[in-house]
């Protein structure tokens, strides 16, 4: 093995340019609480797409700005491989299309850069970055670098519980030698298994058991976490500055993040410190059945959920991964990568030098498959994240009322033909533009 670094160089964020108020909007119309999105859900707004946007869009919209600030032609790219659950062809992948969005704005081509598709519910981002390192360890990149792009339109059908955490972006990343923003370990850990909890079998919007997919989450990341272990050793909640999860919405990282602490504290210093307030973790060895041992183990957890020592840690390692989300909702493939801008992003707002400092990513799909990795802060991330517009992009979209979302819902839903006027004026980005002769979807760029 050798030591050659390889990691995400760049990254880039486009939100889709309309916005859904859950508190102010959603909310009274669904007749509930607010506080059901804001505090039990984690969630203020989801981000759609405009009428002329979608996830090819998206996608070129990300990886145009990324090439530009980066100085990067289309020959310094050898690979484009895109991650997407919302891909409306099952033949020619969407890279194919991205690749002809950007080659109407730069001389060059991509003709020599490998391009696919990547399937796995949300994990597919990261699963395509994993195939951009390997391609550039096993050395066949001959100097260039491979672009990732993960984008998703996260529909779901009206009145289905998921549509509360519904959300549209993209995030194109930049995988290379010497990264300036983070270097990847080479150690992962896997869970994963044959689940039916979230699946979109030949249609648009997901079929969905909910609470299911939440307990299948939960599971798969602790398998991994512990395969994690295994090759890399037990880690400690001091290991880590940030913990990046997928977040379908912050409530559900915020159950995952107590059951890791409590995991990555066993037989550790912290057990012992709080052993006078809250006892010690149960060992199952001590319960006569499992129901009695999974009973002691949830108090236990409820009362480390509410200790000042367990708060500090999420306080400072999980929540600054957040605050994007809470404003965009999920965006299945992108949504671990949004997790990790926001959290250095909360790091360069605070002035923090986080060179060195290592991130916990935990990337998950439904169907279902988690996996961890560990990154390394490198010394250009503050120049990666002050280039970021993200901010200007949140707040220059389109505030949906309920009658305009719904048309909007109707206008990206494959099965209706709902004629809907565009709510923003495209201005220098590719749009979409109708249909080819053979059924293909059709963009342009919009000086
Ligand atoms: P629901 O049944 O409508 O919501 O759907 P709920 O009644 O469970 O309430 C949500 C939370 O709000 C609960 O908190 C309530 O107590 C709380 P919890 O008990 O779970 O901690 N709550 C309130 N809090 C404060 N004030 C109030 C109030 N009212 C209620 N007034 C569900 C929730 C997640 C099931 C739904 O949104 C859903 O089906 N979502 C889609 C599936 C999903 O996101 N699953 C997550 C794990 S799977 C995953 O992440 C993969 C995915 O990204 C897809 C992929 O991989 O491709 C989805």
């Amino acid at each position: 093995m050798t030591d050659q670094s390889v990691g995400i160089d760049a990254i880039e964020i486009h939100t889709g340019k309309l916005k859904l108020d859950l508190a102010e909007t959603f909310a009274p119309k669904m007749g509930d609480d607010p506080g059901k999105y804001t505090k039990g859900l984690g969630l203020y707004a989801s981000s759609f797409p405009d009428t002329y946007e979608d996830i090819v869009t998206m996608g070129a919209n990300a990886a145009h700005r990324l090439m530009d600030r980066k100085g990067l032609e289309p020959e310094d790219i050898g690979r484009i491989d895109v991650a997407t659950e919302s891909a409306f062809d099952h033949s020619k992948p969407v890279s194919t299309y991205i690749a002809g969005c950007l080659e109407q704005v730069y001389e060059g081509d991509f003709h020599h850069a490998n391009k696919g598709e990547r399937k796995f519910a949300c994990v597919a981002g990261t699963q395509s970055i994993d195939d951009a390192y390997n391609w550039i360890r096993a050395g066949r990149h001959r100097g260039r670098a491979a672009l990732v792009i993960a984008t998703d339109t996260a529909l779901y059908a009206r009145d289905d519980p998921g549509e509360a955490t519904q959300g549209a972006g993209a995030v194109a990343m930049l995988i290379d030698e010497d990264p300036d923003l983070v270097e990847l370990s080479n150690a992962q850990g896997y869970g994963s298994a044959d689940e039916t909890d979230f699946l979109k079998p030949q249609q648009q919007f997901p079929s969905v058991d909910g609470k299911r997919s939440v307990k299948v989450y939960l599971a798969r990341m602790r398998e991994a976490l512990v395969d994690y272990e295994s090759v890399a050793g037990d880690i400690h909640p001091d290991d880590f500055r940030l913990g990046p999860f997928h977040t379908p919405f912050p409530g559900m990282v915020r159950k995952a993040a107590v059951l890791a602490y409590r995991h990555i504290t066993r037989d550790t210093e912290i057990e012992d410190d709080l052993d006078d307030q809250i006892g010690r973790q149960p060992r199952p060895e001590a319960f006569d059945d499992d129901a009695a041992y999974m009973d002691a183990l949830g108090d236990y957890t409820d009362k480390l959920k509410d200790t000042d020592r367990y708060q500090e840690w999420y306080d400072r390692t999980i929540d600054p991964t957040l605050s994007i989300s809470r404003e965009v909702g999920n965006w299945y493939t992108g949504s671990v990568h949004v997790a990790r801008v926001s959290g250095l992003k909360a790091l360069a707002e605070d002035g923090e030098d986080a060179t060195g400092q290592k991130l916990l990513v935990g990337s998950y799909g439904s169907g279902a498959q988690a996996e961890i990795h560990v990154e390394t802060v490198q010394e250009n991330w503050l120049d990666e994240i002050d280039a970021l517009n993200v901010d200007e992009q949140l707040e220059a979209r389109y505030d949906l009322d309920f009658d305009e979302y719904e048309d909007v819902h109707d206008a990206h839903n494959f099965d209706e033909e709902r004629g809907v006027e565009e709510f923003r004026t495209p201005d220098e980005e590719f749009v979409f533009d109708g249909w080819g002769r053979m059924g293909e979807r059709k963009y342009q760029y919009v000086e």
